[in-house]
């Protein structure tokens, strides 16, 4: 029934996808607007960072299986899986940006055949399926549900986890009739281990912003907490362990701030199309985004004590272990710094991070003369720093660590002044 899918986006959602079908059998043409990531996955190289992601690929190029490109080709099924981010503008509220959605889906258009399925993995605002895609698909003579069968199924994996991911967790797949949701679950089934769970598309819709929203808001409580600790002058991090122990208690990290093209972005298209009634969904949207504020806010105070004319910035990606960048609160830190210090020189450390718009150091040039080492992103490589040798190249002594990542103990044995998000 499925011999041969288009994959619309070749990102960190559609590469892992296509990969994952092309090996198990299934012809897939993947199809992203960027010549570079059409080049690269072609000659069986990768254009992201994750973890057995490029054996993957390789082997599924190799296969002669999946082969890149920049235009779609008719298919059995396709899969939209392209950025959903939101408008960037000084409004309070951030409004969706679907035109990527939208040029994909009238991409596909031209290629559609009565029978084929088309399935929205970009998380989307609610109504998107019905509102704006199905309109789309009608405008070319098509009966949606009798001739093009249409489903959501957003994704739930974990950067640094996706492969695995991908094929043991749950997934939610909803359809714009029963059939559409049955026709997607079976193509699924290629390679997902995990439960599947039928419903409408307006749930799965509303589901995946659900998830992300709740993280947001449990992100929002663990930072409103960790500030009120320190104002206390006992360390959060310590009091959340043990609060975690209650067998039904789950509170989340604290840090400068929620970034990512999810967390930090899916709120919003709740907010956005209910502001009157998502009120505690905005308040931590804003508390969170409000975090990197705080962070520089607290340089100042430090500043107030020591000079600080150099920063060292350990970590610029929203989350450790990765390369992404999208929303990262780093970047925000990084402005307010240059907006609130005057001659400030900052140089950045992050062996995780290739995109040329960012200057990153090597090692030894970003924390040489520096008066202040401030780690805003927990990458394993961090830990195995050694204090000693940081300490020799460093002008003062200082480290600030807003994410627990560090055994601060060793720092502090190599003659450092550590401060620590949610203790000081
Ligand atoms: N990355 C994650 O961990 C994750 C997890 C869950 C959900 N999602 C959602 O999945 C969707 C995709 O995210 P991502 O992280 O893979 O994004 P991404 O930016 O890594 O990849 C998207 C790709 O789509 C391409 N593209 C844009 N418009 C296109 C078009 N019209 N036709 C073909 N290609 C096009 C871009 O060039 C890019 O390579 C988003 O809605 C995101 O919120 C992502």
């Amino acid at each position: 029934m499925f011999n041969k899918i288009c994959v619309m986006g070749l990102g960190y959602i559609g590469l892992p996808t296509s990969s994952l079908f092309a090996t198990n059998g299934i012809k897939v043409i993947g199809v992203d607007i960027n010549k570079h990531v059409v080049d690269t996955i072609n000659s069986g190289d990768i254009h992201i960072e994750e973890p057995g992601l490029k054996t993957l690929v390789s082997a599924a190029v190799k296969s002669g299986n999946l082969v890149a490109s920049l235009e779609p080709q008719e298919a059995d099924a396709f899969i939209i899986a392209v950025p959903t981010p939101f408008k960037h503008s000084d409004n309070v509220i951030k409004e969706a940006d679907m035109s990527y959605v939208e040029l994909a889906m009238k991409m596909i258009l031209p290629y559609l055949k009565k029978g084929n399925l088309v399935i929205l993995e970009s998380t989307s605002p609610i109504g998107t399926c019905e509102k704006l895609l199905k309109p789309i698909i009608e405008s070319a003579n098509f009966s949606v549900g009798e001739d093009i069968y249409l489903a959501h199924c957003p994704e739930r994996v974990l950067p640094g986890k996706i492969l695995k991911e991908a094929i043991s967790n749950a997934r939610i797949i909803g359809g714009i009739n029963e059939k559409s949701s049955k026709l997607a679950e079976k193509l699924y089934r290629t390679f997902v281990e995990g439960e599947i769970y039928l419903t409408n598309a307006t749930t799965a819709e509303m589901c995946k912003l659900m998830e992300n929203t709740y993280r947001d808001v449990n992100i929002a409580l663990a930072n409103e907490l960790a500030n009120i600790c320190s104002k206390i002058g006992i360390n959060a991090w310590e009091v959340i362990e043990y609060a975690n122990k209650h067998p039904r208690v789950n509170i989340h990290s604290p840090g400068p701030g929620v970034g990512g093209h999810c967390i930090s972005v899916d709120p919003w298209f709740i907010i956005e199309k209910f502001p009157n009634e998502a009120n505690i969904i905005k308040l931590c949207r804003i508390t969170n985004d409000n975090q990197p504020k705080n962070v520089v806010n607290f340089i100042k105070k430090i500043d107030q004590e020591i000079e600080i004319k150099k920063i060292t910035i350990m970590g610029i990606t929203y989350k450790g272990n990765v390369d992404d960048t999208r929303e990262s609160p780093a970047i925000e830190v990084i402005n307010l710094l240059k907006e609130n210090f005057d001659n400030i020189s900052i140089s950045i450390y992050d062996p995780h991070v290739k995109d040329k718009k960012f200057e990153i150091s090597n090692l030894e040039d970003a924390f040489k003369n520096s008066d202040l080492a401030l780690l805003l992103t927990n990458h394993n490589d961090f830990k195995y720093l050694s204090p000693d040798e940081i300490g020799k190249i460093m002008n003062k002594k200082i480290i600030y660590d807003t994410r627990n990542c560090l055994d601060l103990s060793k720092w502090e044995k190599a003659e450092f002044r550590t401060y620590l998000l949610g203790r000081d």
